[in-house]
C-alpha cells in the first residue's frame, strides 16, 4: 500500500468513492445556516460519477438545490459544447438535476484565458461580496479537486506558473502540462483554500504514481492543497495500491 496524504480514507472502488464524496455534501448541506451553499466543482472523469449520483434518485432529493451555487475549479479554452469542456461534462452528467437558472456558473473561455480568469474572478468577487478572501468567512462550502498523474490539480501543472500564484483569486493557463494540451483558466491555491472543506477524490491504478511521489515528499502541486475548512482524501483501493 502506498502511504497516504493525512485525512486519507480509502473506499473499495469508485462507486463508494463517489458515494462517500455525496454524503458529505449531503451532510455539509444539512448543517448550513440559511443562505447560499457555494461547491466548486472539479473537471475531469473522476467526478462525473459523483454529479450524476448527486442528480439521480438516492441524492436528488436531500439537496437544496435553490441555495446551491456550482462553481468550477477550472476550465480549458474550448467552446462549452467541446467534449474536453468541463462545464459540458458537469452539464452532461448533472443531467436533470434542478439546478435552478443562474446557479452554475461557468468559467467564460470564448476569448483569451487572461479574459476568462479575469472574467472569473469578477464573477466570485461578486459573488462573495468583496474583493479580499477572510478566512473567517471561506467562499466556498466545499471544494472538489482531483489529482493528475503529473501531481497537478485543477489546472495547477507542475513547473506552470499559475500553480505559484499567491494574489489572484483566477489565473490563466497558457500551456497545459496534461492532455489535452489547449490553454487553461484555473482557481489558484489562495481561491481553494478558501474552503470550508476540500474533497480530493483519488480513483484508479493510474494515481498510484503521484500518490507515491507525493509521499515521498515531492513538491507536486497537489501537496500545495490547504484550506481554512480541512481536507479529505478519499482515494479507492486501486489508487492505494491495495488491489
Ligand atoms: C481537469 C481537472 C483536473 C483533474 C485531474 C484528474 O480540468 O482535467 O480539473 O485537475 O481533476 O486531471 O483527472 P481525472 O479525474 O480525469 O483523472
Amino acid at each position: 500500500m502506498i502511504p497516504l496524504p493525512n485525512n486519507s480514507e480509502i473506499f473499495p472502488d469508485a462507486d463508494s468513492v463517489a458515494r462517500a464524496a455525496a454524503d458529505r455534501l449531503v451532510a455539509l448541506c444539512a448543517e448550513s445556516a440559511a443562505g447560499d451553499i457555494a461547491v466548486c466543482l472539479s473537471g475531469g472523469s473522476t467526478p462525473k460519477r459523483l454529479y450524476a449520483l448527486l442528480a439521480g434518485p438516492d441524492y436528488a432529493g436531500a439537496l437544496p438545490w435553490s441555495r446551491l451555487h456550482w462553481f468550477l475549479g477550472d476550465d480549458r479554452l474550448v467552446p462549452p459544447d467541446d467534449e474536453r469542456s468541463n462545464l459540458r461534462s458537469a452539464r452532461e452528467a448533472f443531467g436533470t438535476a434542478p439546478i435552478p437558472e443562474g446557479h452554475l456558473h461557468p468559467i467564460p473561455t470564448g476569448g483569451t484565458a487572461q479574459a476568462g480568469a479575469s472574467a472569473y474572478a469578477d464573477t466570485l468577487r461578486r459573488f462573495y461580496g468583496a474583493d479580499r478572501l477572510d478566512p473567517a468567512r471561506p467562499l466556498f462550502d466545499l471544494v472538489l479537486l482531483g489529482l493528475g498523474e503529473d501531481g497537478h490539480t485543477a489546472s495547477l501543472f507542475p513547473g506552470k506558473p499559475a500553480a505559484d500564484e499567491d494574489e489572484a483569486w483566477v489565473a490563466p493557463v497558457p500551456e497545459a502540462g496534461l492532455a489535452p494540451f489547449v490553454p487553461r483558466i484555473s482557481l489558484t491555491f489562495p481561491a481553494l483554500a478558501s474552503s470550508r472543506r476540500i474533497l480530493v477524490l483519488v480513483t484508479g491504478a493510474g494515481k498510484r504514481e503521484p500518490l507515491a511521489r507525493l509521499a515521498a515528499g515531492e513538491d507536486l502541486p497537489a501537496r500545495r492543497i490547504t484550506s481554512v475548512g480541512d481536507v479529505g482524501w478519499l482515494v479507492d483501493r486501486a489508487a492505494a495500491g491495495l488491489d
